[in-house]
């Protein structure tokens, strides 16, 4: 048996895979483009494993990912391979429209050709699971309920707005086709291998570089963050329990002003790793102009998937932010590795000004 997992080189799908391997002897067809997001580095404990099978490709390549079905059978695909920045997407959208429009059609087909010709038990058994997330709901106020199952797909970036398309396209593939698809809409992760583009592990490293800490407009804007490992439970349970063509949404019931994540990540680094002038980290923040079109609060309601199928976070924010910022301190060669070359461009082109 294995399952084919796509973008298992980036944050979620590297810790996904991870935490796979380090439970079941059921192998990982490893399937990523390698783009500034994905890092083999973070696969490098998996290095001859025979259990993990890394393939550099394209989703929407295919002939690719055709042979890649064919060859090894897998019993399900866990599609996490997207374009994830929101800020990225501002500046140039196109490649989100590609990979997670285009390419999750393309990979929706590939998925269909071969589920379409497998029989009996491989063909009732076979699982497409989609990764989305809470942001195609678009955004709260402060008092509204958080996002349920049924709220309406409101999304407003690039970015939301190509995730809530590749929801639908999956949507439909179900509903047309029959194709035994489940759909995850998480909020925001945070934990070990994340991408420092994002706001956690981003004002961890310039905290310790003694650089700006960038809190976008007010720093009033809520977020509802989520350990990585405990997504990675819930996606195991949705493939496990999941009923077909339903969505699950995915959340920690942790609700937090992004002015106060950075002042947790600052106290727990002045605990951790004191200045040697004395000062704290929280002198470093520095409010700077907010993103265009900020949405002002995700908060989800995770009921279902706690009801339904019995899963719980194990982390709160606290541990887990802790255990997080521990981790960037004793990782500095992954960090020294993914900080390399063209993060630099990217940190100019969005903080050069
Ligand atoms: P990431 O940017 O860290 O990793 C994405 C991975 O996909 C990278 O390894 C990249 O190389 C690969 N990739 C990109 N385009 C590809 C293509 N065309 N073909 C094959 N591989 C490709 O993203 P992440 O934070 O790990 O997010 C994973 C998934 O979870 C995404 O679908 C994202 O929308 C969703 N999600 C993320 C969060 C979050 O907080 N990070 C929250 C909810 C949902
Ligand atoms: P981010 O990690 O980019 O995730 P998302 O936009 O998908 O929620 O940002 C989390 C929040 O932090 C978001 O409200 C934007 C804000 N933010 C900053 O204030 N400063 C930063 O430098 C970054 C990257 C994000």
């Amino acid at each position: 048996m294995s399952i084919l997992v796509t973008g298992g080189a980036g944050f979620i799908g590297g810790n996904f895979v991870l935490d796979w391997l380090a439970a079941s002897d059921e192998k990982v067809i490893n399937l990523d483009k390698l783009t500034y997001a994905g890092n083999l580095d973070t696969l490098r404990s998996l290095e001859g494993n025979p259990n993990h099978v890394f393939v550099r490709g394209d989703i929407g390549d295919r002939a690719l990912v055709g042979r890649l079905l064919e060859e090894h059978q897998p019993r399900a695909i866990i599609n996490f391979a997207a374009e994830s920045h929101v800020d990225r997407s501002i500046h140039g959208p196109g490649d989100f429209i590609q990979t997670n429009i285009v390419g999750t059609f393309n990979l929706l087909e590939s998925a269909r050709a071969y589920w379409q010709a497998l029989t009996g038990e491989a063909k009732s058994d076979f699982r497409f699971l989609h990764v989305s997330t809470d942001e195609v709901y678009g955004t709260l106020s402060k008092d509204d309920a958080p996002f349920s199952e049924t709220n309406p797909y409101e999304p407003n970036s690039p970015y939301s707005a190509s995730k809530a398309a590749s929801d639908h396209l999956v949507r439909a593939w179900h509903h047309t086709y029959g194709l035994p698809v489940l759909t995850t809409n998480c909020s925001n992760n945070y934990g070990p291998y994340h991408f420092p583009e994002k706001l956690i592990p981003l004002v961890i490293l310039n905290a310790l570089a003694g650089k700006p800490l960038p809190v976008y407009g007010d720093g009033q804007q809520i977020r509802d963050w989520l350990y990585v490992k405990d997504h990675c439970s819930a996606i195991r349970r949705v493939l496990a329990a999941g009923r077909l063509g339903e969505t699950y949404n995915v959340g920690g019931w942790n609700e937090k002003a992004n002015l106060d994540v950075v002042h947790s990540i600052c106290r727990i680094l002045d605990e951790l790793k004191p200045k040697a002038d004395g000062t704290g980290y929280a002198s470093q923040i520095t409010f700077v102009q907010d993103r265009p079109g900020h949405d002002r609060r995700y908060a989800i309601d995770a009921r279902k998937l706690e009801k339904e199928l019995g899963w719980k976070p194990a982390e709160t924010f606290e541990t887990g932010i802790r255990k997080t910022v521990a981790w960037y301190l004793e990782h500095t060669d992954w960090v020294e590795n993914v900080t390399s070359g063209s993060y630099q461009t990217w940190i100019e082109t969005q903080y050069g000004q």
